[in-house]
């Protein structure tokens, strides 16, 4: 059974922030100490049905194929929380999986589709298209819809070696990659005109809007060192916000974005807004130290005793529900024009 995040009823008549939302509409916190919702129960699965002899250090694994190029583990702990945070999407983007205005897509393409939830999920929306999710870890289910399939591919490579693609998407790949731009050419040249892609990206800064957030704040610091980290070893984590002009300089025309807030933890008042903040907190708490161990160790040189205590007190940050911060998760889409969109004008002979 796969893992969904309950979303709590409105009782009353104002409509949830989380449904009014824009990027510049404030969240309101809540003015109960408590987190003021009961438990709920979740059940995960497990996906970790590695065929490969994975890489093991500090004691989590990661990829074989490529090894070393993504800095983050690729075991149960980390593919369950992908998972979560899949879930946390889907609530925040009110059940959308894409943005886009496709119509009938046959060749779809996730790159670096981790689980494999979203291209399954595409597979199910478009039954007629053949969605390809590609990884370097094998970390996808087996038994995936006929018109699914998953391939271990570096999206590093100069050539994907694929027919031309209806639509491309991207989810969560900040800190993958030495030039994301690299990714959004490759991704034009493998579409076909008129064809679409697609990013879904957070940006790491912790934003506040009401001035709970002193400067002293650890999980801010935390994200400023796991910045630092991943500018050494050459892979930024801050691509969210220059994705739309990325978009335009690569050639794509009606670009849009669209950008989300999601709360560090349950400290908003709104009840969807404090679900999704619960689990977003569980989500960070799951992946502190798969986001420091392999980038503070190759990056910044510390050890692991080192990266363990200080993540004591940045575990402690994210649950302080007197701070009241969120990130912004930015979707950007845009399409690849057609042929006679980019033909110089006939000049009249
Ligand atoms: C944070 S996960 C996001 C997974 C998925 N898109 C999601 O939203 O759950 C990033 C994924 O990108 C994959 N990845 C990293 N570098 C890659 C590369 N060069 N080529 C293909 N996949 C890559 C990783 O193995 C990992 O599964």
């Amino acid at each position: 059974m796969s893992l969904t995040i309950p979303v709590p009823e409105r009782d009353g008549s104002p409509p949830s922030s989380l449904e009014a939302a824009s990027p510049h509409s404030i969240i309101e916190p809540d003015s109960d100490p408590s987190d003021g919702m009961q438990s709920c129960d979740t059940s995960t699965k497990s996906v970790n049905q590695s065929i490969f002899d994975f890489v093991r250090e500090n004691g989590r694994t990661y990829h074989r194929y490529q090894a070393g190029s993504y800095p983050f583990p690729n075991d149960q702990l980390e593919n369950e929380r992908m998972d979560l945070q899949y879930e946390i999407l889907k609530v925040l983007f009110k059940g959308r999986s894409y943005f886009a205005p496709l119509e009938d897509p046959r060749r779809i393409l996730d790159i670096g589709t981790g689980t494999g939830k979203w291209a399954i999920e595409m597979g199910n929306i478009f039954p007629q298209a053949e969605v390809t999710g590609t990884d370097l870890s094998p970390i996808q289910p087996e038994w995936v819809p006929n018109n699914v399939k998953f391939v271990i591919d570096d999206a590093n490579e100069e050539d994907w070696m694929l027919d031309p693609m209806d639509f491309i998407h991207t989810r969560l790949l900040l800190g993958c990659f030495s030039d994301f731009r690299e990714i959004i050419a490759r991704s034009y040249q493998n579409l076909k005109p008129g064809a679409w892609m697609e990013s879904q990206e957070i940006m790491p800064t912790v934003y506040c809007d009401d001035g709970t957030m002193g400067p002293d704040y650890a999980y801010a610091e935390w994200v400023q060192t796991q910045d630092q980290a991943a500018m050494n070893v050459g892979q930024p984590m801050r691509i969210a916000n220059k994705l739309k002009r990325w978009y335009e300089q690569a050639g794509f025309v009606d670009v849009h974005e669209e950008v989300f807030k999601l709360p560090i933890n349950s400290w908003p008042k709104d009840p969807q807004f404090k679900m999704l903040g619960r689990f977003n907190e569980t989500n960070f708490l799951d992946g502190i130290q798969a986001w420091s161990l392999q980038l503070f160790t190759k990056g910044l040189n510390w050890t692991k005793d080192e990266i363990e205590v200080y993540l004591v007190h940045v575990r402690k940050s994210i649950s302080d529900r007197s701070v009241h911060g969120y990130n912004k998760i930015y979707v950007v889409w845009g399409r690849k024009p057609f042929d006679h969109e980019t033909e110089p004008p006939k000049t009249a002979s």
